[in-house]
């Protein structure tokens, strides 16, 4: 029986166990910018739980980005002592932790918010290289790669979804083109940095002419057959509510996608028990899931359902602190 604390192997990590914390909003700063010592506690908790990996809050590349106020920073002076300390933290716990770029809208130079139909090939080399540099910056403060998040409504889902891009060059048209950029920033990365390289992916767009479910399934395709090390499945918005028979929305997805690649693919959203992944993990080829909210609502809840071999998270579903755009638990902090 597969079971969410078994030790497996995730592309190049060995994990202590099948959990993935992702994201949440702790850009809890001090004059300065520095990080407050509440969010290196915060890791210091993950970590020490039992989870299997770390992806971090998103962070921006401009700070004239949508959620650049609420997100973690790499562009100030204590950039690499503080994340340095973060990541020695979870290694410490042996937990590898990817850092995760995300942004809204993207300035080329020219326009601040300039959309994918806008960009030219000037802009799309900068884009890819501050996205290489960004890269190497987590590097530099310890993270064991990057997760490039092209997922939700952000730039790169909007670059690679017909929906969005209507380009008539190499970068858009057919499937291939539209990804090229981001198959272009895995390949450079792969090259100057060789260091894990995980995307984010929406399972579907939902809108008119939008990415589809087979498409994404292609695109999933193309970043493996190009190097991407692991997937992270989600959708356009959090609400969750196109699942078949109540089962979990991106389950036959989530399969069909291990089925195919031979790189992890991470199942996420609105899982909260024990009982529920084990059934996954035992009915399904699926091995690995990700969680947010039940990290917000007790940072160190593994730890409890370890010891039990059971457990279901206290969090009870407000969304107070995704509105709020906070990592604190509006009901039990
Ligand atoms: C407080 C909070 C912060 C979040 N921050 C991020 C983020 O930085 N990056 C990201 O990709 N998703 C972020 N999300 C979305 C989650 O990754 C996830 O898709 C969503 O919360 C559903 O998962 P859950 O039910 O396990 O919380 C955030 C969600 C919450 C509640
Ligand atoms: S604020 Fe609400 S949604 Fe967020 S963790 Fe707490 S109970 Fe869950």
């Amino acid at each position: 029986m597969k079971d969410i604390f078994d030790q497996v192997q995730f592309a190049n990590f060995s994990l202590k166990s099948r959990i993935i914390r992702t994201g949440g909003w702790e850009r809890e700063t001090e004059d300065g910018g520095f990080i407050k010592p509440s969010v290196f506690d915060r890791y210091e908790n993950i970590s020490k739980s039992g989870v299997g990996l770390i992806v971090s809050e998103m962070f921006a590349l401009d700070p004239k980005d949508r959620f650049y106020h609420y997100c973690a920073n790499m562009n100030y002076k204590g950039f690499i002592k503080d994340y340095k300390q973060i990541t020695e933290i979870a290694h410490k716990n042996e937990v590898p932790i990817l850092g995760q770029l995300a942004f809204f809208f993207y300035d080329d130079g020219v326009n601040q918010k300039a959309e994918p139909n806008d960009l030219t090939v000037e802009g799309i080399r900068k884009l890819q290289a501050e996205i290489v540099i960004a890269a190497k910056k987590f590097s530099f403060a310890g993270f064991d790669g990057i997760q490039i998040n092209m997922a939700h409504n952000f730039y790169l889902a909007r670059f690679i979804n017909p929906y969005f891009n209507q380009r008539t060059d190499d970068y858009g048209g057919n499937t291939e083109n539209r990804v090229r950029v981001v198959v272009e920033i895995i390949k450079l990365i792969k090259k100057m940095l060789g260091c894990h390289v995980s995307f984010r992916i929406n399972a579907v767009d939902g809108r008119k002419g939008g990415m589809t479910l087979d498409e994404s399934f292609e695109i999933a395709k193309i970043f493996a057959k190009n190097g991407a090390d692991s997937v992270q499945i989600t959708a356009r918005t959090i609400s969750f509510n196109f699942g078949e028979d109540g089962g979990h929305a991106f389950l036959s997805y989530a399969n069909r996608l291990v089925n195919e690649l031979d790189i992890p693919i991470i199942l996420g959203g609105t899982l909260r028990d024990m009982k529920t992944m084990n059934e996954i993990l035992n009915t399904t080829n699926i091995g690995f899931f990700s969680l947010v909210k039940p990290f917000v609502a007790q940072a160190d809840f593994l730890s409890e359902w370890k010891e039990k071999g059971d457990g279901v998270s206290r969090c009870k579903g407000c969304n107070n602190c995704y509105a709020k755009k906070e990592s604190k638990c509006f009901q039990f902090d």
